[in-house]
């Protein structure tokens, strides 16, 4: 497939490519595998996320809407984007290149977005557009998915076209999949690649046909409805800052070489009536946060420091698991008292009201620290579910304060969502921060997310092993990872 790779060469540059890609032992069958690459976005803008994210309740929404299925869909999830991820692949015959936002909390698949009423038209337009003339066979309507779509405001959105074409993953991997393309778009920058449960029925399978995840399963390309993400990491070097430029995403198996320690599983829960749609919901019985002990001044000590670990109380709650979200935000009360103990204090500049902290603060061996309830089984033999710790510097993104033009300023995406004025409106949510602390497999049929602390070995190759069909189908494995 030489035309798709120098098509992928093509690729703009503003986009920070993975300097050294994984090479790999050969995918065992019944898997896809491709890195992701991490794009950093300029700063948010204050018409933003914690608005969209309240509108998406029942409470406030558009209650007429929601209650008709046809005239109001769900709004999907996808709450600011300072950091997010893009999946690489390629649509049609010959293959063009898409690079589409990996987003767990949406369920449409779609293409090509109007990028002169994007919020980021130069983010925009540097990606790559598919053009369905330049497909043969030409792809066919599903009408199935006309819709529009809205990202928790309808001043973010996409009208859509829905088409048959075949997608290319990795250069091998070849099937025919539905998708949206947009005739029209407001706010957004990038296409989505969906990887949620449907909106309206959850992981019902004759109805979630659409998805990327149920169609691989579904043409027998993958054994079940199973993928596994990871982001800000996937290259074998020492430094955190080169390592955060890629991820991972693996249909069908599991990498053994981006986690440390076992996969433990925790049950999906059920749809929340608080909620306008199906979401991936995890129970989180605990946090904890683990501050840097002791009183050094100097950075460079403070890495071999220990850390005083503290339950933050009311910190446990239903948390969204949501990879297309900007920052981890907890319940209002756990957010008031872990600022009060790092000496934060919100940016009432920000939306999010995300707090300003010294960049080197990411030096520092402070954490938050999340545990998800165990199994019903692990549960009646006394096993209690896995705690993922996400340190500081998963927290810390550069960006300017807004007001003193200080470099050596960033900010800590922790938030309980609602605007500085008006805040406690959110639910709970682990945005992307989540997902460069911790290995995530979602498997659809079991409803259970498998999580493991996040990690990279393996000289930057893979380790995948396939998931089969079945109860448990996700292997007890162990990372490779130290
Ligand atoms: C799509 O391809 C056709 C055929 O080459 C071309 O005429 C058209 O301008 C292209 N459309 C876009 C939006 O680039
Ligand atoms: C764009 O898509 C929407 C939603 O499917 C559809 O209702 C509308 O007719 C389309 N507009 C055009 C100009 O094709
Ligand atoms: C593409 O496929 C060839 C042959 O299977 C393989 O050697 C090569 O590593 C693959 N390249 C990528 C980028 O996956
Ligand atoms: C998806 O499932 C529905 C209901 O079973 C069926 O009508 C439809 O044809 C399926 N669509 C595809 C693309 O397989
Ligand atoms: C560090 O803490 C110890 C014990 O709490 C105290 O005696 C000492 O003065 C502190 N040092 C500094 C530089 O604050
Ligand atoms: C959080 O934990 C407390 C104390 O164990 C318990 O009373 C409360 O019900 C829990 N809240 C949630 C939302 O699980
Ligand atoms: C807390 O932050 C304020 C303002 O940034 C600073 O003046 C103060 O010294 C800090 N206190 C501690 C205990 O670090
Ligand atoms: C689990 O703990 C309870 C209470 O400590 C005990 O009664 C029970 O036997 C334990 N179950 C197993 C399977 O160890
Ligand atoms: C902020 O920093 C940028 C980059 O160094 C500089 O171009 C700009 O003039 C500064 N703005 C203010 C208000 O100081």
């Amino acid at each position: 497939m030489k035309s798709l790779a120098s098509l992928l060469l093509a690729l703009p540059l503003a986009v920070a490519v993975p300097t050294t890609p994984r090479s790999s032992p050969p995918t065992p069958n019944g898997i896809v595998s491709m890195p992701l690459r991490k794009v950093v976005g300029p700063q948010t803008n204050t018409a933003s996320g914690a608005r969209r994210m309240a509108l998406m309740k029942p409470a406030t929404a558009n209650k007429a809407a929601l209650s008709s299925a046809a005239s109001g869909p769900p709004r999907q999830s996808l709450i600011d984007r300072n950091e997010y991820y893009l999946a690489d692949f390629a649509i049609g015959t010959p293959p063009q290149p898409v690079s589409l936002l990996v987003d767990t909390g949406a369920w449409v698949t779609w293409v090509n977005p109007f990028c002169d009423r994007a919020l980021r038209q130069q983010e925009c337009s540097e990606l790559p557009v598919y053009n369905m003339s330049l497909s043969n066979p030409p792809p066919t309507p599903v009408h199935a998915l006309d819709q529009i779509v809205y990202y928790g405001d309808v001043s973010i959105g996409a009208s859509l076209e829905g088409y048959s074409d075949v997608f290319t993953w990795g250069n091998s991997t070849s099937v025919k999949q539905s998708f949206g393309v947009a005739n029209d778009t407001v706010g957004i920058s990038t296409g989505i690649l969906a990887l949620g449960p449907d909106g309206f029925d959850g992981f019902n399978s004759a109805v979630s046909n659409f998805s990327v995840v149920a169609n691989l399963a579904a043409q027998n390309v993958i054994a079940s409805r199973v993928f596994s993400l990871a982001f800000g990491r996937g290259l074998a070097v020492a430094s955190w800052a080169a390592a955060q430029h890629v991820g991972h995403l693996v249909f069908g198996g599991v990498d053994r070489n981006l986690f440390k320690g076992p996969l433990v599983k925790s049950p999906i829960l059920p749809r929340d009536a608080n909620v306008d749609g199906w979401r991936y919901w995890l129970a989180v019985t605990e946090v904890r946060l683990n501050k840097p002990a002791g009183n050094s001044t100097g950075v460079k000590s403070m890495r071999s420091m220990s850390t005083t670990s503290t339950v933050v109380p009311s910190g446990n709650a239903s948390y969204m698991i949501d990879s297309g979200t900007t920052g981890v935000y907890v319940p209002r009360s756990a957010y008031d008292i872990i600022l009060a103990e790092t000496n934060m204090t919100r940016n009432p500049l920000r939306y999010e009201g995300f707090p300003d902290v010294d960049c080197s603060m990411a030096d520092q061996p402070g954490s938050l620290s999340f545990t998800f309830a165990p199994t019903k089984e692990a549960a009646a033999a006394n096993r209690t579910g896995i705690t993922i710790d996400v340190p500081y510097k998963a927290f810390i993104h550069p960006e300017r304060n807004l007001i003193t033009n200080d470099t050596s300023m960033c900010f800590f995406a922790l938030s309980s969502g609602g605007p500085a004025y008006d805040d406690g409106d959110a639910f709970p949510i682990l945005g992307v921060e989540f997902f460069k602390a911790a290995y995530a497999v979602f498997d659809w049929d079991n409803q259970e997310i498998s999580l493991a602390q996040g990690a990279s070995c393996g000289n930057g190759e893979t380790d995948l092993v396939p998931v089969g069909k079945t109860p448990n189908a996700v292997p007890n494995v162990n990372g490779n990872c130290k």
